[in-house]
């Protein structure tokens, strides 16, 4: 490293010592966000250092994430891409390939899904012309099961694609089992919960492919971005094609001729020898990261084992100091599961005295940020109004959720004093209207 480089980087360090906020937690002062970035000198530094290397576009650096978080979530391959909606359109996309001949999906094939969730889970779907099908999730837990998505397999269902809630792990196992014995591609969106395990196993490691958001709210942050992750490598090429323009071309940019026959294609009806470089097997996009984005990660990705355990620890502290209170229903983990948690999701009882907007209320005034749990009932948003679907059996719960639930924040952000206020800040307020 040049003596320059290191004069700035060193300085970089101390400077972020300086904009550390230095006033202690005031409560009902301090905001205690719902969810944020950790970051530290490290990561303030890994970006100075990409952006004084130039690496602005996908490079070295994303190449190097990918290996090390695929490794990390026992996966062959990882593909980073700008969002983690973008991973959940490129997860999707790549079923309808040509390149699976006759198991390709197909517009109209339907896709089981859960009702209550973030839009991008589904939006995939009716992106491609294929039909949701939406099941609805239990209480306490916020997923669904294996009996309701066995209950919603039919003859035109071809796919499987459901998000881990809010870090809890759906029962994925049994569904991984649905999916096999039915021929079902299955995608699980474990964009809410890297770390979280079922029956002792990685979530992210059961369907054909799991994607992840690096958005701030998220276990790891790049800022913007997210990951395919896969063990087939077949699909793999899909989603590297699909990611970069739809290219047929695997060269990482800058090289050429990986495959040694750059000049010696011929596909489609293009002339014999047609730089391979610029043929193009898939309709695609541009959903690539860059380095800046990849540099973040990988020191992001030092830090995810205390991001887990201090994310379990938050949510453990609101779980206990909570308990017990009237009129809420407390999240419960998947039985069989280890949740790497993304919030703490509470339920006011549609028959409590007070509703969800004035416990809300409270609490935001009180600088205690809540968040709702995403869309609520997609089917009851204006955009999927109007839209081919299907429901299998009510959708009670998940109109319970649009209705009544919200969440607060476990992120690493937060110390055991801000938690200690927000439990007594909600059981002040049940006490009082209860
Ligand atoms: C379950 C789930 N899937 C997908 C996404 C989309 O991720 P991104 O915001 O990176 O596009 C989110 C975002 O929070 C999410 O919670």
């Amino acid at each position: 490293m040049s003596d320059h480089k290191a004069l700035v980087l060193d300085e970089v360090r101390k400077y972020h010592q300086d904009v550390q906020p230095d006033g202690g937690f005031v409560p009902g002062v301090t905001e205690i966000w719902p969810s944020g970035a950790v970051l530290d000198a490290d990561d303030r530094a890994a970006l100075v250092e990409a952006a004084l290397d130039l690496r602005i576009a996908a490079g070295a650096s994303s190449r190097k994430f990918e290996s090390a978080f695929a490794r990390r979530l026992s996966r062959r391959k990882a593909h980073l891409t700008n969002s983690g909606s973008s991973a959940n359109l490129l997860a999707l996309t790549a079923l309808t390939s040509h390149v699976l001949g006759d198991r390709r999906l197909r517009p109209g094939d339907e896709v089981i899904t859960v009702a209550a969730g973030f839009p991008t889970t589904v939006n995939p779907i009716v992106q491609n012309g294929l039909v949701p099908v939406f099941v609805d999730v239990e209480l306490g837990t916020y997923n669904t099961t294996a009996r309701r998505v066995a209950e919603a397999i039919g003859p035109k269902t071809r796919a499987i694609m459901i998000a881990h809630a809010l870090g809890n792990p759906f029962e994925v196992a049994e569904i991984a089992e649905l999916a096999e014995e039915h021929d079902l591609f299955f995608v699980e969106d474990n964009c809410d919960a890297v770390g979280s395990t079922y029956r002792g196993r990685l979530t992210g490691t059961f369907g054909d492919f799991t994607t992840v958001s690096f958005y701030p709210a998220h276990h790891l942050t790049m800022g913007e971005g997210g990951c395919v992750l896969t063990s087939d490598l077949k699909l793999a090429r899909v989603v590297e094609s699909l990611r970069d323009w739809g290219r047929d071309c695997w060269c990482e940019p800058g090289k050429n001729n990986t495959c040694l026959k750059r000049f010696e294609y011929q596909m489609g009806t293009l002339p014999e020898g047609y730089d391979h470089k610029y043929i193009f097997s898939h309709v695609g996009y541009n959903l690539k990261a860059t380095d800046l984005q990849a540099a973040l990660g990988l020191t992001q990705l030092a830090k995810l084992d205390g991001f887990i355990e201090a994310r379990k620890r938050n949510w453990r502290q609101l779980r206990e100091g909570l308990d017990g209170v009237p009129h809420l229903l407390l999240p419960e983990a998947t039985e069989g599961s280890d949740p790497s948690w993304f919030g703490f999701v509470i339920t006011v009882a549609p028959e409590a005295p007070f509703s969800r907007a004035e416990l809300v209320h409270h609490l935001e005034e009180r600088k205690i940020g809540t968040r709702r749990l995403f869309a609520g009932n997609l089917t009851r948003q204006p955009a999927y109004i109007g839209r081919e679907h299907r429901v299998v059996g009510t959708l009670a719960n998940s109109d319970i959720i649009t209705e009544h639930t919200f969440w607060i924040g476990v992120y690493p952000g937060l110390t055991e004093e801000m938690l200690d206020y927000v439990i007594s800040t909600v059981k002040e307020f049940v006490e009082k209207r209860g």
